[in-house]
Parts: structure tokens; C-alpha cells; sequence
């Protein structure tokens, strides 16, 4: 009953021609994928072209971040109407990196979020323990913190539009992906909290995808798990037929 969803995040690779190849090349690959959503997440100034290429496809793009105001003196943000205007219907919200480097709080990803849901996006909403974290016995209380903190407020008639990825941060980029029986207990905790916070029923609708190394030889396996409904891909999204492998595995 949950769709699985699929999403490339590009983060800061491609130019603007580069992502239009990219998704020239990926659209005939997967235009005849069904049971599964695609979404992919260029940078920001390739969302227009992108948007515009992606006309008529089966594939839905998103921002790999949005700001919480609508408008106003907050220089070199994105706001959520922004990014409506390129044609995009997804945003990323809290990815690691964002929390990380960018020094985003759970306060401030629980406003974007909420922004971003109330302007009419669809989100994916990025949790994930480190490995200090994780060999600390920490992971569960981890993502209760983000969870709880991040989904604060968030309207019942708007969870249809959330996604969570569940994404371990010691998997990304490493080429080292969560075990599918580890990626599996996590997501089923994820799940439990979720059903805390929402209710059961709403819950068990709630996507919860994995990210971190996944891959075309590793995707099937990780995908196949009663708590993995899809998966978030950074590196092998930048390469249309390891993507497009990926979608196909879902299915
Ligand atoms: P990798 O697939 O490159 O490990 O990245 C995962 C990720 O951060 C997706 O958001």
C-alpha cells in the first residue's frame, strides 16, 4: 500500500547542461517503470531547465533544501514558492549535511518543514545517527530527538505529503550501506516513533526511505525489506543508467 519512491540527490554536482543531459538520458530509461514514484533533486540553478525538461516525463523533481519564509531580507535563501516556480513538487528537509556543515537545528528544520508542507510541497525529511553516535548505543535516542523535534506541529491532513529517509551518516558517501537486516531494524523503530507521534494508521501510510552507499548491486536487496519503502541515492544518482537501475529494482 506505500508506493515506493525513489529520489536522486544530485547535492552540489552538474551544471545546468550537464543536468539536462542527465535527465535527457534517465526519462527514456524508466518511462515504462511503474508501481514506483522517481524524483530527482538538482541544484538549485538547474531546477528551472530541469523542471522544464522533465514536462511530460514520469519523473518529479525536488529542491535539496528550502527556506522557512516566504520572502523577505534572507539573503541567498530559497524560498518555498521559489521553487514551486521551477516546476519542483519536493523538497529535501534536514538532510545530514545541511545539519552538519550548514549547522541547521532541529528548530529550524521543524520551520522549514512546516513551510514547506503548508506551501504545498511534498517532503523528504532527512534523519540518520553518526557512527560516534551509533557506537555510543545512542542511534535509537538519536532519531527520537530528530523525529520528535522535527515533526512538531505537524498537521495531521499533512502527513500524506512527508516522507522520512533514513539516512546513517557513517554510510554516506563511504560506500559502506547499512546492512539490509540493520537498515530494516532502524526503519521499523522509525516507524514505532512515527506511530507516537501521528498515530498507527497514519504511520504504516508514511514512507520511510534508506540512504546511504545505496547502488545498483545493493538497492534490490535493501529495497525488498518490510520497513524500506524506496531509497534516497546520492552518488549513483548522478549516472543515468545506475539511477534508472535503482528506479527498476524498486519495482
Ligand atoms: P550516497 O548515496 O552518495 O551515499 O549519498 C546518500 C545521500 O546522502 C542521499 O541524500
Amino acid at each position: 500500500m506505500r508506493v515506493p519512491l525513489v529520489a536522486g540527490n544530485w547535492k552540489m554536482h552538474k551544471l545546468i547542461r550537464e543536468s539536462v543531459e542527465m535527465v535527457e538520458a534517465l526519462i527514456p530509461l524508466v518511462k515504462n517503470a511503474s508501481g514506483v514514484e522517481i524524483v530527482v533533486c538538482p541544484p538549485f540553478t538547474a531546477l528551472s531547465a530541469v523542471g522544464q525538461a522533465l514536462q511530460d516525463s514520469n519523473i518529479e523533481q525536488g529542491a535539496q533544501d528550502v527556506f522557512s519564509e516566504p520572502e523577505g531580507a534572507f539573503t541567498g535563501a530559497i524560498s518555498v514558492p521559489m521553487v514551486l516556480d521551477t516546476g519542483s513538487r519536493w523538497a529535501i528537509v534536514g538532510h545530514s549535511e545541511r545539519r552538519r556543515v550548514f549547522r541547521e537545528s532541529d528548530a529550524l528544520l521543524n520551520e522549514k518543514l512546516l513551510a514547506a508542507l503548508d506551501g504545498g510541497l511534498k517532503v523528504m525529511f532527512c534523519i540518520g545517527e553518526t557512527l560516534e553516535e551509533r557506537e555510543a548505543g545512542e542511534m535509537e535516542h538519536v532519531l527520537e530527538r530528530q523525529l520528535t523535534n522535527g515533526l512538531q506541529s505537524v498537521p495531521a491532513d499533512q502527513t500524506g505529503a512527508l516522507v522520512i529517509a533514513y539516512e546513517p551518516v557513517w554510510a554516506i558517501g563511504t560506500g559502506v550501506n547499512a546492512e539490509p537486516n540493520q537498515a530494516e531494524e532502524a526503519h521499523a523503530f522509525v516507524r514505532g516513533i512515527l506511530a507516537q507521534q501521528l498515530g498507527q494508521t497514519t504511520a504504516d501510510g508514511i514512507r520511510i526511505l534508506y540512504g546511504g552507499s545505496v547502488k545498483p548491486s545493493n538497492a534490490a536487496e535493501l529495497m525488498a525489506q518490510e520497513n524500506i519503502d524506496g531509497s534516497l541515492v546520492g552518488g549513483a544518482s548522478l549516472n543515468a543508467n545506475d539511477f534508472a537501475e535503482i528506479v527498476l529494482a524498486a519495482t
